[in-house]
Order: C-alpha cells, then structure tokens, then sequence
C-alpha cells in the first residue's frame, strides 16, 4: 500500500477507535484530531515546540529561523491533565511528527529550573514541584527546556526594543516583561490581586468572560490595561491569547494584537538564550 494511503488508514482506525473509547468514558478528553504530515527534508537542528495551554495542546516542529517545519498538531487539554495525563497525550501528539533533536516547553504556571511550581488551569496542586523537564527528557531522550508559556509567546511575538510587555487572555491570564529583548524573572500577574477582592485571572480569565459577558469584560481590560502601564510602563504591550477577538474597543499605537503561533514560534528562543538554556537537561 502506498505510503499515503496506510497513513489515511491508520490515522482513521485510530479516530474511530478513540471515538468509540469516548463515548464509553463520557469524559473531557478529546481525541487527538489526526492529520497528515508532509516529509520534512530539513538537516539543520530541528526544535520541537509543546505549547501546553489551559484549552489544548500545540506541537510543532521549527527550523533554526524558528519557521515551522511541519503543521501544528493540537489536542484538547484534558481536564483535569496531572502531569501522567500530560506525558500521554505528548507521546500521542509527537507520534505524528518527524525526528527532532530538542525540545521547547510552553507550560501555563511558574518554573524553576524546569519544575513546575503551580499548574492552576491543569489540575493545582499535582503540579507541585515536579520536573517536567526531567520527565520529558526521561521519556524521549533530547534536551529539554520547560518555561513559562508566556514567557515562551512573548520570546516569539517582541521586537527586541524598550520595555516590552506580553499579556495573554486565555483560560488564565499570563504575562511576560522583556527589555531590549530579555526576559525578566517570570512575572506572574494572573493570580495577583486587581480589583473587587479578585485577581487579574478571576477577573479577566475565560471563566469571567463567560460568567460577565463581553461588555464588563472590555471594561474590565481597559482598567487593567491602565494598570499594567503605570506598573511596567512598557513601550509596547502585546496581547495574545484567543481571547483578543473580543476585544471591541480601539487600542493605541503602542499595544498590539499578536498571533498564538508565537507560543510555538518562541520555543527557537529559548536556545539563543543563555539564561534560559543554562542547565537543559542534556
Ligand atoms: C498561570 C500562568 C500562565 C497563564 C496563561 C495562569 O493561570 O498561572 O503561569 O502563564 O495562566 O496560561
């Protein structure tokens, strides 16, 4: 059989069975959406980026330019996702993928030399302390460097001048501080009080989106917008994350919508930086 052909094959076995599974369970875990890869002939180092977010999981293959080499495969972030539920569904995204030699990690909580101190949007507390970054290194062999995911966006979407600002309106809120292009120690605003006795995340996250509506939600964004220049006073602020389409009122010059490819595209980024690679598993 044609090579295309066992590949159709296969990806629709695997669906159905994943499909038939689903609806035994009943649960929140979506089956990984199969697609085809074409043939990557690229023979420089090849970078594989996993963007870990609150609603899915993201991987990519990038070129030393930070160019994607292949399409994104993407999966559902299962709900809860402790850190098994993780692995498994990064073994079943990469499978789809060529060889790669290191590996990029977007992670939607604090990191400490590739643990994860917090994980609020994945589950809380199992994500106390556990080395991601040894447990994906374990798994697949490569070097790994696990940051924050905005952290990780914002390496992609800034321009390397003056104080920038990333702030990403998804599930949670993440947020990032550059100057001149480096990255300052993790900013964690999302969970940092703002207003009404709630913090930034409860206030502004998907959750408070839904439950106050677009209109309160807007307002709600131009205040901490206000906030977040008198704090930081960056020059440009970035706003990522897929909650930017509701956005409805005119934003200045200086802030800029950006797209959520950066949360793959950053993952180049880390390598250029010694801080970040410093102590990659190797
Ligand atoms: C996490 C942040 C993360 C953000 C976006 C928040 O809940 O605490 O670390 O960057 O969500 O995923």
């Amino acid at each position: 059989m044609p090579a295309k052909k066992a590949v159709k094959k296969a990806a629709k076995k695997t669906a159905k069975k994943t499909a038939k599974k689903m609806t035994k369970q009943a649960v929140t875990v979506a089956p990984t959406a199969l697609i085809e890869i074409p043939k990557v002939d690229y023979q420089g180092i090849r970078t594989l980026a996993f963007d870990i977010g609150g609603s899915g999981l993201k991987c990519s293959l990038l070129d030393e330019k930070g160019n994607m080499l292949t399409p994104r495969v993407r999966v559902a972030t299962p709900k809860p996702c402790p850190p098994k539920v993780l692995l498994e569904k990064f073994t079943e995204l990469t499978a789809q993928l060529p060889r790669y030699d290191r590996i990029s990690v977007g992670f939607p909580g604090v990191i400490r030399h590739g643990c994860t101190l917090t994980g609020v949007n994945l589950g809380g507390d199992v994500w106390r302390n556990y080395d991601l970054r040894a447990a994906l290194h374990k798994l697949t062999g490569k070097p790994v460097v696990v940051i924050n995911d905005a952290d990780m966006q914002g390496l992609g979407a800034i321009k390397g001048k003056g104080v920038e600002m990333v702030i990403t309106l998804g599930t949670g809120i993440g947020s990032a501080l550059f100057e001149d292009g480096r990255l300052a120690p993790h900013l964690e605003l999302g969970h940092a009080p703002f207003r009404d006795g709630q913090t930034f995340e409860e206030q502004l996250g998907n959750q408070a989106f839904e439950d106050v509506g677009i209109e309160r939600w807007n307002k709600r964004l131009k205040k901490a917008i206000a906030f977040w220049h008198t704090l930081t006073n960056y020059d440009t602020l970035y706003l990522g994350g897929g909650n930017t389409e509701h956005i409805r009122f005119k934003l200045p010059a200086n802030i800029e919508i950006v797209s959520n490819m950066y949360g793959i595209k950053g993952g180049i980024w880390v390598w250029k930086d010694s801080n970040l690679a410093d102590g990659i598993k190797k």
